[in-house]
């Protein structure tokens, strides 16, 4: 079998761990493209890592570009194009500067790559993946936003050292936008089997729930010049094995509803199954009317954020 085509658009930080986790896990060889300037870098970066794969054991190719007729026919495409928060900004902050290099990306995705499933991480990511749906044309099942995966991870290990347990053991989702209105379920959350409520008073379970809705904000106050790329990386990761290797993992992950939870039109963030058909179903949860009103207080953030794009 042949291997899979991975486009990095962007190799900044997040797509630096990218390429490096793609050939760790021989997931396919990986392409990064940057902007002219920083060509030089996505070669570099990628050298580097491919010069580290028979240490690794694994084969991989791995090249950098700032020419999309490197891409062309890419399987799987993951957008990180565009700049990260500093301390003081908001995701929103980014929208207008973020938008524009959204759209040049996804005309050329649209072009080159036709046939690809794309993850996008570019943040305010549930407007930027709309932008990207909306300007690529692609069926929704092809296009999907990262960020449920990383809010249910922060939430997961808040738990795990909480309790003092192996965070593998900690069963979570965390539904809608990605920014400060998510919606982390404690109600629906389980360690091992026993439901988290039973296991932590609430005003421990709501200290948690409040520290994954600032996870984000309290990584950029500490690294002072840019926003999560690790765990941000290894979430896109997850999504793209599970699409590459038709694992059909239950994934919380941004995604076109129309009229699941009653919403429609909107990418936000839900637990969808993820395998060789792209986005293969939105999986709809019985919610109560607080976690119902959470999450519509969540879509309006979102609707914002759309209605600024335009589109
Ligand atoms: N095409 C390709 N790459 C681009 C383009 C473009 N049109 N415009 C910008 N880039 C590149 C930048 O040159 C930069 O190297 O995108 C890269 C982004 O990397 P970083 O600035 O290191 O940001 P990173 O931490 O990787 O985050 C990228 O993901 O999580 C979000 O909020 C985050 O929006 C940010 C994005």
């Amino acid at each position: 079998m042949a291997r899979k085509k991975i486009a990095l658009i962007g190799g900044g930080q997040i797509g630096g761990i990218l390429a490096l986790l793609i050939a760790q896990k021989e997931l396919g060889d990986a392409v990064m493209l940057e902007i002219p300037e920083k060509e030089g870098m996505a070669k570099g970066k990628t050298l580097d890592i491919f010069e580290g794969t028979p240490l690794m054991g694994v084969d991989c190719n791995l090249s950098g570009t700032s020419d999309y007729q490197d891409i062309k026919g890419s399987d799987v495409v993951i957008v990180t194009a565009g700049l990260p928060r500093k301390p003081g900004m908001s995701r929103e902050d980014l929208l207008d500067v973020n938008l524009k290099i959204m759209k040049n990306v996804a005309e050329n995705v649209k072009k080159y790559c036709p046939d690809a499933f794309c993850i996008v991480l570019t943040n305010p990511l549930d407007a930027m993946v709309y932008s990207f749906k909306k300007i690529s044309g692609f069926p929704k099942n092809r296009v999907v936003g990262m960020a449920g995966i990383l809010d249910t991870g922060r939430y997961q290990s808040f738990i795990a050292l909480e309790l003092g347990i192996s965070t593998e053991d900690v069963a979570a989702t965390v539904l809608g936008g990605h920014g400060p209105t998510m919606v982390p379920l404690p109600r629906l959350t389980t360690v091992g089997g026993i439901p988290l409520t039973e296991l932590l008073p609430q005003d421990k379970i709501d200290a948690i729930v409040d520290r994954t809705r600032k996870a984000g904000t309290e990584i950029v106050g500490l690294l002072g010049n840019g926003s999560a790329f690790f765990s941000p990386a290894i979430s896109a990761i997850e999504m793209a094995e599970s699409y590459i290797k038709d694992k059909k993992r239950i994934l919380a992950c941004a995604a076109l509803l129309e009229g699941e939870y009653g919403i429609k039109g909107y990418y936000i963030g839900v637990p969808v199954v993820i395998g060789a058909g792209g986005v293969e179903k939105v999986l709809e949860i019985k919610l109560n009317d607080d976690e119902k009103a959470m999450l519509m207080n969540s879509l309006e953030a979102v609707k914002k954020a759309v209605a600024e794009t335009k589109l």
